[in-house]
């Protein structure tokens, strides 16, 4: 059985750069025509200048493949005219609250600062991603963001806001009561509960941020990506993080999936007699809400087992992906390309 997927985007995706960007990029751009790419770099990508840097090094490092970068830059307070050179550059401005995860201390400390910036925004139509955490118990982080959604979605009624990676039951609730709100959720976070996290034996390849929740929660999730909610979009969140800093007493917040991300979700759709939903889920939703036309190309995924490794090592590096030592009822068969759009 061959399933075809046309132009699959991961919408929420770390490239990261240098020796990782060239070992990482390309697992993204063999199974994705484009990726939406996260600005935290050491220093974030937050002007004009570094965004056309940033997306000529993932060019490269994609070799030969079809893949279209959707870039974001940093949020920062921008100017009109910053904003106005941005907007041609970028797909979206991503809003990190002050050390709320990786390479965030650069983030908004206060939202009232950021509204002058988001005023702009919502005049010139570029969307808004955002980091949903408060600095709360960790649990709570992201329930207690979601008066924040609130806010900000009463206030700017014609700024797209995303509520990227989300992890709970009550975000799934808030996407239905504002057209303006859309959302990302991960495939770790479709799998996973708390348990496999810290339940058993401390398992740090499952370690991220927002931590994996609830059960109730995961079902709401899930339930949302099954029946195909317009407003929920895949977004894998893959952050590689080198296997040093995974296992180690401090352990790098980030779950590397770019390359079992499409034969494990096709393993979960199947498994819910619903792969008919998952074209829409990581591609047409997407599509449709931001009216995107990515590159043509057709990914073709096999009911063949895929073994996943124990390691992808590359440039010096080594990133231990999530099910590592799995087997996975869906493989990657080959991806071509029509043309580019
Ligand atoms: O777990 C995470 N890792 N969550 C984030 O928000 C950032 C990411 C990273 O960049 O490593
Ligand atoms: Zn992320």
């Amino acid at each position: 059985m061959i399933l075809e997927l046309h132009s699959p985007l991961d919408m929420h995706l770390h490239l990261r750069d240098g020796d990782m960007l060239k070992l990482v990029a390309p697992l993204s751009s063999a199974s994705f025509a484009g990726a939406v790419v996260m600005p935290n770099l050491v220093p974030p990508v937050a002007d004009a200048e570094a965004v056309q840097a940033y997306r000529g090094r993932i060019m490269d490092a994609c070799g030969g493949d079809v893949f279209k970068p959707y870039m974001t830059a940093f949020f920062r307070s921008y100017t009109e005219k910053e904003l106005e050179r941005l907007r041609d550059l970028v797909f979206g401005i991503k809003l990190y609250p002050a050390g709320a995860t990786t390479n965030s201390e650069g983030g908004v400390k206060a939202m009232k600062d950021a509204e002058a910036t988001m005023a702009m925004m919502q005049e010139m139509g570029i969307p808004l991603l955002v980091h949903g955490e408060t600095h709360g118990f960790v649990m709570d982080r992201e329930a207690e963001f979601l008066d924040i959604y609130r806010n900000l979605a009463e206030q700017f009624p014609r700024l797209t806001i995303c509520m990227e990676h989300i992890t709970t039951a009550a975000a799934v609730r808030l996407l239905d009561e504002f057209e303006n709100l859309a959302a990302t959720v991960t495939l770790q976070h479709l799998l996973i509960t708390l348990d496999d996290v810290a339940g058993g034996m401390l398992r740090p390849h499952l370690f991220c941020k927002p931590i994996a929740k609830r059960p109730e929660d995961r079902e709401a999730l899930l339930k949302a990506a099954l029946s195909g909610h317009p407003r929920l979009m895949f977004g894998s969140d893959s952050a590689p993080h080198p296997v040093h800093a995974k296992e180690a007493c401090g352990c790098a917040a980030g779950v590397f999936t770019a390359p079992i991300a499409l034969p494990r979700l096709a393993a979960l759709f199947e498994e819910h007699d619903a792969l008919d939903r998952l074209q829409g889920f990581v591609s047409g939703h997407a599509c449709a809400l931001y009216g995107l036309t990515p590159p043509a190309k057709t990914v073709r995924l096999e009911r063949r087992e895929m073994l996943v490794p124990d390691a992808y090592e590359g440039y010096g590096q080594k990133v231990v992906p999530m099910e590592a030592g799995c087997v996975i009822p869906w493989s990657l068969m080959q991806s071509g390309f029509t043309k580019m759009t």
